[in-house]
Formats: structure tokens, C-alpha cells, sequence
């Protein structure tokens, strides 16, 4: 029996998983998604082109695989049409690619709403959500009322008016005055288009598909620092995004993990709200966003820049397992004198190399050391033998840091902007 691979975001999100995940799908028979939803941008791109996926797994685009959008996943019916019609201008057909967990929970109007009129509740307090109904959805799902893509070959209609209602009388409890009826007419119609797709128990597939030999790529959404549970809650998402919710969101046992790719940039970002110690207010800060274009790929938002925490990244590698690192968008950085990173915490004069549990409270004054930078244009690299000295020393130094082997690097967006490395 084959075991699953898993790939992870490690930091904030955003760290570049899509394209790392259509780089290795060639090397894969399966590819699926676990958890999260569309509040995922995952972008990939080739032969000049760009594509930015959000409720569908990157393994899409390489012929003749299977991707499967598993039961811990939330989906819009809406969204996943407008995307699913937009890699059709691509002549892709989802139709005999793709097969949808029945489990699958889905994201009605409603929760949209909700999750908008949340936001609003919270005031400063907000979490900066991307609005795509995502917490509503999963506290649904938790709460035992969800309503699942399963459930529409039965009572659909009674299901959804009884959630519908439910969620009505909340916003109006909230002060709010709901107005959806385009919106919900558009679902409605959405809910149709998803009969024509392959919704099945996605977890008969890919443990039948592990049993005959076959191989499995787990692609994550959002990353490890936006774990309901270890992140910085509140400022999280909804879902498990660590290595076990590849297991829980599609039904494979724990046992059944192989590899475990840990997926971060060689600086680091987030979008939204929440403690993020390294962040820079500085010239330096709005360097790296424009250098990396550092804009949300759902939202749009500019995303919050700083250099890399190492004492996060730790972290996000115990909890995971990591056994393979992937360093992204080094090419950013191919400009600067100097590099630092974070190696630790001054909190209250006393340092620390752990992730507090109260880092949304403390001022956390980051440890930094300062590397020299490469100052290569890095791009067209084909091979880690063309590296100067000071970037592999920089890669040496994050592996030492992290005990754990960084085995991509990736030097542009493009597919073929990417580095294997032989050990
Ligand atoms: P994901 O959500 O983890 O899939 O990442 P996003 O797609 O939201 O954000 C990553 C962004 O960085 C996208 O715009 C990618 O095209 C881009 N990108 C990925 N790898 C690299 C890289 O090595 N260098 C540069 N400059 N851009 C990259
Ligand atoms: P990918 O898969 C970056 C952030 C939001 C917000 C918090 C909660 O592209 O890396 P939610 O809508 O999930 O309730 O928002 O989580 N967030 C992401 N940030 N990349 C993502 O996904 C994200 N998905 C959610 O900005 O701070
Ligand atoms: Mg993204």
C-alpha cells in the first residue's frame, strides 16, 4: 500500500503552493485538496500564462491525473462554477478530472452574509477575513447543521430552507437586513450545474487508489500559522491546516503519511489582521511587496512583509513533521546587501526560541542575525552548481536552523523557475 505525500504551507499563506504542487504533479497519479476552501489564490504559471485556482487542486493542468476536492473541504457552488467555466476556456474538463467528496460541507449565501455581518460586529476586533463565508461554514459543519454537497440528491430544498432560516434569523438578530435573492438565485443555479460532476466517497477512491500502488499528493490550503488551533487565534481560519488534516479531510489513517513537504518563503508575509513579529513598517517592508508583488490573489489586499521568523518556522515544522523543505521566491531577495533573520524572541528582556502561546498580546522584539545577500540575478538558474556562495550559505544556514533538508528552490513564478536539489 503507498502512502500519501503531503504538502504545507508553513508560514501565513501565500508562500507559492500551487505552483510547487503543479511542479511535482507529473511525479503523482492523484492530487487532492483537504481542507480550506475558497478563500484559497493558489497561482500557477506557464507558457506565459497565469492562473489562479481557488477551490480546485493544481494538479489540474497536467494531463491524464485525478484531482479530488476532499470531505474536510468547504465549497461554494458559485465560485467553484465560475472557476471550473474559466478552465474550460483552457480546454480543460473538470467533468473527467475531477471527483468530489460527497462529505464536502457547502458554503450557502447565507454564510457570506454571516460572515461579512461578523466582521462588522467585531469592529477593530476583525479578523480580516477574505469573506468567502468561510467561518460560518465551518462552525455549521462543528455545530451539526451543515448542509453537504451529498445532500443534494435528497430533501435539498427542505435542508436548505431550514439553514436558510436558521441564518436569517442570526443576521437579523445582528441588526442586519439580508437581501440576497440575486445571489441565492445564482446558487440555486449553481446547485444544479454540480449534478453534472463526479461526487463520490472520496475516501473509498484514494484508499483504493493507494492500494493499487498508485501515488497521492496532498495539496494544503492557508498554511500552518493560520491553524484554528495553533495559530494565533483568533486571527486563524476556521480549518485544521497542519499534516493530520490531510488524514481527517480526506479518510486516510495517520499511518499511511510518506513525505511531508513544508513550503515557505525566504522572507515572509501574511494578509489580514494579527500578530506577525517580523513584520517591517519600513522602506524595506514596502520593498520586498513590490519586489515580490505581495498582493492577495483572492482579495487583492496588500499583504503585510517582513523577514523571515525562524522561530515560527520551527514551530510550523515540529507540529507538521516536515521532512522536506521548499524555499520560495528567494529571486525577491536578489538585490539586497544584507539579509537577516530571525533566530529568536526578546519578550519582557527574556529570550525565547519558542512560539508563545499569548503572541497576539506581548511585544515580541525579534532576534535577528544579518547574512550577507547574493546580489545574483538568481532567475534563470537551472541548478543549485550555478549558486553564488553567499546564497547557499544563506539555504545552509535555514537548513541548520531548521534541522530539516530544503529540497526545491524556487527562483521565479514560472514553472521552469525551479530548482531540484540532487541530495
Ligand atoms: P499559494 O496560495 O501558496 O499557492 O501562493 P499564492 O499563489 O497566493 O502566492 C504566491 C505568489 O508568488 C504568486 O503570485 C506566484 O505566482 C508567486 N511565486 C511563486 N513562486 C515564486 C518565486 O519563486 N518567485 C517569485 N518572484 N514569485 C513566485
Ligand atoms: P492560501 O491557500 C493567506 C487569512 C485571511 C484572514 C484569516 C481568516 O492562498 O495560502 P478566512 O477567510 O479563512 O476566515 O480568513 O486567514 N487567509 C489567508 N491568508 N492565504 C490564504 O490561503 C488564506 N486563507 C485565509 O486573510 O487573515
Ligand atoms: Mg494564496
Amino acid at each position: 500500500m503507498n502512502k500519501i505525500d503531503v504538502l504545507l504551507g508553513l508560514q501565513w499563506g501565500d508562500e507559492g503552493k500551487g505552483k510547487v504542487v503543479d511542479v511535482l504533479t507529473p511525479r503523482y497519479d492523484v492530487v487532492a485538496r483537504f481542507q480550506g476552501g475558497p478563500n484559497a489564490g493558489h497561482t500557477l504559471e506557464f507558457d506565459g500564462k497565469k492562473y489562479v485556482l481557488r477551490s480546485i487542486p493544481s494538479g489540474i493542468f497536467q494531463d491524464g491525473k485525478t484531482n479530488i476536492i476532499g470531505n474536510g473541504v468547504v465549497l461554494d457552488p458559485i465560485l467553484f462554477r465560475a472557476e471550473a467555466e474559466e478552465l474550460a476556456k483552457s480546454g480543460i474538463d473538470l467533468r473527467k478530472q475531477l471527483k468530489l467528496s460527497k462529505r464536502i460541507n457547502l458554503i450557502l449565501p447565507t454564510h457570506r452574509l454571516l460572515d461579512a455581518a461578523n466582521e462588522r460586529a467585531k469592529g477593530d476586533a476583525r479578523i480580516g477575513t477574505t469573506g468567502k463565508g468561510i467561518g460560518p461554514t465551518y462552525t455549521d459543519k462543528i455545530s451539526r447543521n451543515g448542509l453537504r454537497l451529498g445532500d443534494i440528491n435528497s430533501n435539498f430544498a427542505e435542508k436548505y430552507e431550514a439553514a436558510k432560516a436558521r441564518h436569517v434569523a442570526r443576521l437579523k438578530a445582528m441588526g442586519e437586513e439580508p437581501d440576497f435573492a440575486e445571489l441565492e438565485r445564482e446558487w440555486l443555479d449553481a446547485i444544479e450545474y454540480m449534478r453534472g460532476y463526479d461526487i463520490i466517497n472520496t475516501e473509498y477512491y484514494v484508499n483504493g487508489a493507494l492500494a493499487e500502488g498508485k501515488s497521492v499528493l496532498c495539496e494544503g490550503d492557508q498554511a500552518t500559522l493560520l491553524y484554528v488551533d495553533f495559530g494565533a487565534y483568533p486571527y486563524v481560519t476556521s480549518s485544521n491546516t497542519k499534516c493530520a488534516a490531510a488524514c481527517s479531510g480526506l479518510g486516510v489513517a495517520p499511518n499511511r503519511v510518506g513525505d511531508v513537504y513544508g513550503i515557505f518563503k525566504a522572507y515572509c508575509t501574511r494578509v489580514g489582521n494579527g500578530p506577525f513579529p517580523t513584520e517591517l513598517h519600513d522602506g524595506t517592508g514596502r520593498l520586498i511587496r513590490d519586489l515580490g508583488h505581495e498582493y492577495g490573489a483572492v482579495t487583492g489586499r496588500e499583504r503585510r512583509c517582513g523577514w523571515i521568523d525562524l522561530v515560527a518556522l520551527r514551530y510550523s515544522v515540529m507540529i507538521n513533521g516536515v521532512t522536506k523543505l521548499i524555499m520560495m521566491k528567494s529571486d525577491v531577495l536578489d538585490g539586497f546587501d544584507e539579509i537577516k533573520a530571525c533566530v529568536g524572541y526578546r519578550i519582557n528582556g527574556k529570550e525565547t526560541d519558542e512560539f508563545p502561546f499569548e503572541v497576539d498580546e506581548l511585544d515580541i522584539e525579534p532576534i535577528y542575525v544579518t547574512l550577507p545577500g547574493w546580489k545574483t540575478d538568481m532567475t534563470r538558474m537551472k541548478s543549485e552548481e550555478e549558486w553564488p556562495a553567499e546564497f547557499r550559505n544563506y539555504v545552509d544556514f535555514i537548513e541548520a536552523e531548521l534541522h530539516t533538508p530544503i529540497a526545491i528552490v524556487s527562483v521565479g513564478p514560472d514553472r521552469e523557475q525551479t530548482i531540484e536539489r540532487k541530495k
